[in-house]
């Protein structure tokens, strides 16, 4: 309940009512540095050592003084190797910040989000404190197929009569891996020029479905892409994301961010990073090699489990999912349970790493469960 006045009996602050009624976005953060961590999709090795040896250079007086950002929207263009302009590369401390700098930019209250079901959670706490309405159209049947006909009817005919502001496709999705090709996402953004079409590419490097490539944002300046240097480049910890599209867009996306909200170490790291896509792949490889290995071990000794786009799997332990997980956090692992998420109550996300790392929790995981392994 809501208290008006603290025990001195002074009256507290009322935040706007949206963000009373908020439930923040909230992940167990804490104490993973000792432990094998596939709880996060993070990339489970670290950054290339030149990224290392970046900071490690960076002289005192560049942290004394606010950052600078020139040459990094063209350092990203270069990485992609696209025909892209600076002014459509908005910087941000994260995707997680450039999602929350859409929803202020274009979010109004009593509009709606469309979005999928289960997706990433942070959409939700962002369309929630703007007042927003929330549409999430839950992914098809036991190998949960996007529900293609269904966004474009809550598209084309939408409840009440008025297109949703803003679309969220999590492309793969995380946690189903589900993935949709390039062509269908044009065709949607094609079709709603009132929406704002926003794809959250975080986890294409392991999958290879990058709208970027084939998108015209003079065609369809109502597509916006999210990229990070999180979960492939290894700079979670450092905070970078990027939002692609028509220069307008990003313009208005920018304008509700604070002018210095990337840091210095974050811009350097990504310079270093950007140059450095050999590491970048190699590690991706190892952890498309790994996956694939994992994928097999689970086929192998039937346990159900559902793969497809992303560094990360599900799979649905015999025993209860809360034991296993706990029993895997005693064995020194992390991996996310997923209850209380609509289709995939009971599951364990499992992000993979190398595959030495994937080894380590098939090991653990057959003797908490077991399976002869
Ligand atoms: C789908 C998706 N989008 C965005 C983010 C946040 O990315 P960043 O670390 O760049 O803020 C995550 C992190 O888990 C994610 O899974």
């Amino acid at each position: 309940m809501t208290q008006d006045r603290n025990a001195a009996g002074a009256q507290i602050p009322q935040p706007r009512p949206e963000v009373e009624s908020l439930q923040a976005y909230s992940a167990p953060l804490e104490g993973r540095r000792q432990m094998l961590r596939l709880d996060f999709n993070e990339n489970t090795i670290g950054p290339s050592p030149q990224v290392v040896e970046a900071l490690r250079s960076i002289p005192a007086d560049h942290i004394a003084i606010y950052p600078e950002y020139d040459g990094l929207q063209q350092a990203v263009i270069a990485n992609l190797a696209l025909p892209l302009q600076p002014e459509q590369v908005g910087l941000f401390n994260g995707v997680d910040a450039a999602i929350h700098a859409i929803f202020h930019a274009y979010g109004d209250r009593g509009e709606t989000l469309l979005t999928t079901a289960p997706t990433f959670g942070y959409y939700t706490p962002c369309a929630q404190m703007q007042g927003m309405q929330i549409q999430a159209v839950p992914y098809e049947g036991a190998a949960f197929a996007f529900p293609f006909e269904a966004i474009r009817q809550a598209l084309l005919e939408p409840a009440g009569g008025r297109a949703p502001r803003l679309l969220l496709l999590c492309n793969p999705n995380n946690p189903t891996g589900t993935r949709l090709a390039p062509q269908r996402i044009l065709e949607l953004a094609a079709a709603a020029p009132h929406t704002l079409v926003v794809v959250d590419e975080l986890y294409e490097a392991f999958t290879g479905d990058s709208v970027l490539p084939h998108a015209n944002f003079n065609a369809t300046p109502n597509l916006l892409v999210l990229r990070s240097l999180a979960k492939t480049a290894g700079l979670a910890g450092l905070r970078i994301g990027f939002a692609i599209g028509h220069a307008a867009v990003v313009d208005r996306v920018s304008r509700v961010t604070g002018p210095y909200d990337i840091n210095s170490f974050a811009v350097t790291a990504a310079f270093a990073a950007l140059k450095d896509q050999a590491y970048v792949d190699g590690y991706v490889a190892e952890v498309i090699a790994a996956r694939a290995w994992l994928a097999e071990q689970l086929q192998a000794a039937g346990v159900p489990h559902h793969v497809e786009g992303g560094n990360y799997l599900l799979l649905w332990p015999q025993r209860d999912p809360a034991v296993v997980d706990q029993e895997l956090r005693v064995a020194g692992i992390l991996v996310r349970a997923m209850g209380g998420k609509p289709l995939i109550d009971g599951s364990l996300r499992v992000s993979i790493g190398t595959l030495a790392q994937m080894q380590r929790f098939w090991s653990a995981y057959c003797s908490i469960e077991g399976l002869a392994g």
